[in-house]
């Protein structure tokens, strides 16, 4: 966020600035969506919602989970929240007590410890590997549990390495945490945002007993409107419900309004080429950025981002400094995300067009120059 603070300064001083450090996709929100916004003010939708959500949002978000994975999730067990980010808080308030602590990735998203240091707990960061896709699995999870230890967070595709966890290792990790009542919170926020063959299954598909986080900020490309949801296990909506209902009171009315046009075949057919076209840019960009001497071992496999290593003897903080003002291109450091090997990674999203990666690339080469 400094770093972005300080490229956007440079942007209205007149700098042509490329941007490839924002966890954001350059598209806009689906006309669909932005026609439904409209409607949802003009027909004076200002008012609160359900703190559960609007009734055929949580149906709609149903039937996405019946539809794309054949899995059976009742609308009750869903919770419509202020982003991913409200799912997150939800979930983590529910399942942790202040000393406790998760188990998570290191690198990974930055404000799940925050949101754990706010309860008086922690996130018990786990070094993870390329090997590994940057997951963790049921040896790790057995390693590093401890007595304060009350289960696992988990991204997939995660932030920053966009990497997915095998359903198999991912059976293991659920072993794990059921031998020990533990409890399993999956971030899911990036799943429609993935490019192989075969779409993934939820892990609402492998048990009924995880928090699973939802987003429409991503793939629907609705980051600014704050709207996610939690899916629940069984048995936990009424607490999770009195939580939300003191938190948040509702999510954003006009929001929930909106997305439900996200639901739409038009919508949707907005969102897939919008996937296409990431995935081009993911298979140019990660070549370039090998040729140009960064290293990155694992293909990312989802979201919008490259965690690509740089050659020893460079910092990232002081390299990302130096692209930023020398060379003007803008990436994170992976400082942000984490500390293994941290200060030897950068991020670099790309959620910006073509040709303008391809300025990226070569500005970043000439910064590791
Ligand atoms: C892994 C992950 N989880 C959650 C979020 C928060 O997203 P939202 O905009 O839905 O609050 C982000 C945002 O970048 C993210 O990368």
């Amino acid at each position: 966020m400094e770093l972005l603070a300080r490229a956007q300064a440079l942007d209205a001083a007149g700098v042509d600035v490329v941007h490839m450090e924002v966890g954001e996709p350059d598209f806009p929100a689906p006309a669909p969506i932005l026609d439904a916004a409209r409607r949802a003010i003009d027909g004076g939708a200002t008012r609160y919602t359900a703190a559960s959500g609007l009734p055929e949002l949580r149906e709609a978000l149903s039937a996405l989970y019946a539809d794309r994975y054949g899995c059976d999730v009742a609308p009750e067990r869903i919770l419509v929240t202020a982003g991913a980010s409200g799912a997150l808080l939800l979930a983590t308030a529910m399942v942790v007590e202040s000393g406790d602590n998760l188990l998570m990735t290191d690198p990974g998203y930055p404000c799940n410890r925050h949101f754990l240091q706010t309860l008086g707990a922690e996130g018990r960061l786990i070094p993870v590997a390329p090997e590994d896709d940057y997951q963790l699995n049921e040896s790790l999870v057995r390693e590093y549990w401890d007595e304060r230890t009350r289960g696992v967070l988990l991204a997939s595709p995660a932030n920053p390495t966009g990497a997915l966890i095998r359903e198999r290792v991912l059976e293991g990790i659920i072993t794990e945490v059921d031998a020990r009542s533990g409890f399993l919170l999956m971030d899911e926020i990036y799943h429609q945002l993935t490019f192989g063959e075969l779409a993934p299954r939820s892990v609402v598909s492998q048990t009924d007993g995880a928090f699973v986080i939802g987003s429409f900020s991503k793939y629907f490309g609705m980051t600014g409107f704050r709207l996610g949801w939690l899916v629940v296990p069984d048995g936990a909506e009424s607490e999770a419900l009195k939580l939300a209902q003191n938190l948040f009171i509702c999510a954003s009315t006009l929001a929930q309004h909106a997305a439900l046009a996200a639901f739409e075949p038009a919508a949707h057919a907005i969102m897939e080429a919008q996937r296409a076209t990431l995935r081009e840019r993911r298979d140019y960009l990660v070549p370039a950025l090998t040729d140009a001497g960064f290293a990155v071992p694992r293909m990312p496999e989802g979201a919008f981002y490259v965690y690509a290593g740089l050659p020893a003897g460079h910092s990232a903080e002081a390299f990302c400094n130096n692209a930023l003002d020398t060379h003007h291109v803008s990436v994170t450091p992976g400082t942000d995300f984490g500390f293994h090997r941290a200060d030897g990674h950068i991020r670099i999203t790309y959620a910006e067009s073509r040709d303008r990666l391809e300025q990226g690339v070569a500005r970043l080469a000439e910064a590791l120059r």
